[in-house]
């Protein structure tokens, strides 16, 4: 991916990873791939806003050189400490040693434990301001969207917000704006992106929205540290992340569940078919062979939960115990849970699955149902009447 000038004198030198499908460890699977975005201002000063992951160093420096021998880049503004966005800085400061960097405290910080290099570093607050001469660049910290060390760089000549991890998309693409994708899978994505990653944020960024809102800068591009730029409809994304923060949710329940034999499926189907009965959208998983990203997806804007398990060594099976750790840390706000399950003897996953759940905000109204080893008629009817309790429960 060559760089691409996207405004004038302001371009887009990242890189697309088109390859990586697990991110954050084997937290997020990436189906799309992804992209580090890094954007030069060409100025009586020279900033490079954000690098890239370090395996992509040379393709950034690349990029970097069709416009400007690297060497002459002034400043280099770390939105963000983490390795996908500043993994390339170390060898940018190598050909570039006049460089000064400028992030927050918690960023100057952060590149040290990560690089162990004394740059020049200028630590920057909400309000402070970095003139390159036509242009200048506004700095507007957002801690805890995702890291402490997070910041935003605004453009007020361009109007240009380039937001780091914020309004970005795991979404490799051949084209860098919005208005040039396929728009249910850029929005499938910004979505994902986070439901997975944001949602356990959802409060620090709605208040940070609008913080944004009542400086009453205006906001003409959005450009993020992933995917693609929104050029398009910037008021979109934003109206997204603020439905989405105040976690509104649709008619509609997420089921997901795990088996070894069978039984607990049995219940599961019934549990559908009940809230179906009950008029409820559903989504049925199960979770040792689902993405477990794409049902994280699913139930940002989902009213309610319903998790199952059969007894596996007094407790719940492996996947689903993995699958809830990661529920759990999410802290999903507003929403009902219920829980199901088979067992053989004295049962014990769905106590677990309450446990794990019982301080992490959701609201059980409808007892559970647990039944030994395979359910019989009567006790699949009991499944299909909690499944239309749980979906009148939530009108
Ligand atoms: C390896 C193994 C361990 C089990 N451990 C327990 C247990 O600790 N307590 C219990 O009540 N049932 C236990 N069971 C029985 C299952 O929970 C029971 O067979 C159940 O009906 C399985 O439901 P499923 O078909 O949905 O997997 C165990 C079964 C297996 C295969």
């Amino acid at each position: 991916m060559s760089a691409l000038k996207i405004l004038p004198n302001i371009y887009s030198v990242g890189v697309v990873d088109w390859q990586v499908r697990n991110f954050h460890g084997h937290t997020y699977t990436t189906q799309r791939g992804s992209s580090y975005n890094a954007y030069l201002i060409i100025d009586e000063k020279i900033a490079l806003i954000d690098t890239a992951a370090g395996p992509f160093t040379q393709e950034l420096i690349d990029n970097i050189k069709e416009i400007i021998p690297p060497e002459k880049i002034d400043y280099i503004i770390a939105n963000h400490v983490e390795t996908d966005h500043s993994g390339a800085l170390p060898a940018i400061m190598r050909l570039c040693p006049k460089a000064k960097v400028l992030g927050t405290a918690k960023c100057q910080e952060g590149l040290y434990k990560h690089y162990y290099e004394k740059w020049d570093f200028q630590v920057v607050k909400t309000n402070d301001q970095l003139k390159l001469g036509q242009r200048t660049l506004n700095f507007i910290e957002a801690p805890m969207i995702h890291w402490p060390d997070s910041m935003f760089t605004y453009c007020p000549q361009d109007q240009l917000l380039m937001s780091n991890d914020a309004f970005g998309q795991h979404f490799a693409t051949s084209e860098r704006f919005d208005d040039q994708v396929d728009q249910c899978a850029l929005m499938d994505e910004a979505k994902k992106y986070y439901a997975n990653i944001l949602w356990p944020l959802s409060a620090v960024i709605l208040k940070k929205i609008q913080e944004i809102q009542e400086l009453n800068l205006p906001i003409k591009i959005i450009a993020p540290s992933h995917g693609v730029i929104w050029r398009k409809d910037p008021a979109g994304i934003i109206n997204a992340y603020l439905a989405w923060a105040k976690e509104e949710t649709e008619n509609k329940v997420i089921v997901v569940y795990e088996t070894m034999w069978g039984s607990t499926e049995k219940m599961a189907r019934k549990i559908v078919e009940g809230l179906i009965a009950a008029g409820t959208e559903v989504e049925l998983y199960d979770v040792a062979q689902s993405d477990r990203t794409e049902i994280i997806n699913q139930m940002l804007s989902a009213k309610g939960f319903i998790f199952g398990s059969s007894t596996h060594d007094n407790d719940m099976l492996p996947n689903i115990a993995a699958f809830l750790e990661i529920v759990k840390g999410l802290k999903p706000k507003g929403r009902q849970v219920g829980f199901f399950g088979s067992y053989g003897w004295a049962g014990g996953a769905v106590k677990e699955m309450q446990e794990m759940l019982k301080d992490s905000g959701l609201a059980q109204t409808i007892p559970a149902v647990s039944f030994k080893y395979v359910p019989d008629a009567a006790e699949l009817d009991s499944c299909l009447e909690f499944g239309t309790k749980f979906g009148q429960s939530l009108k």
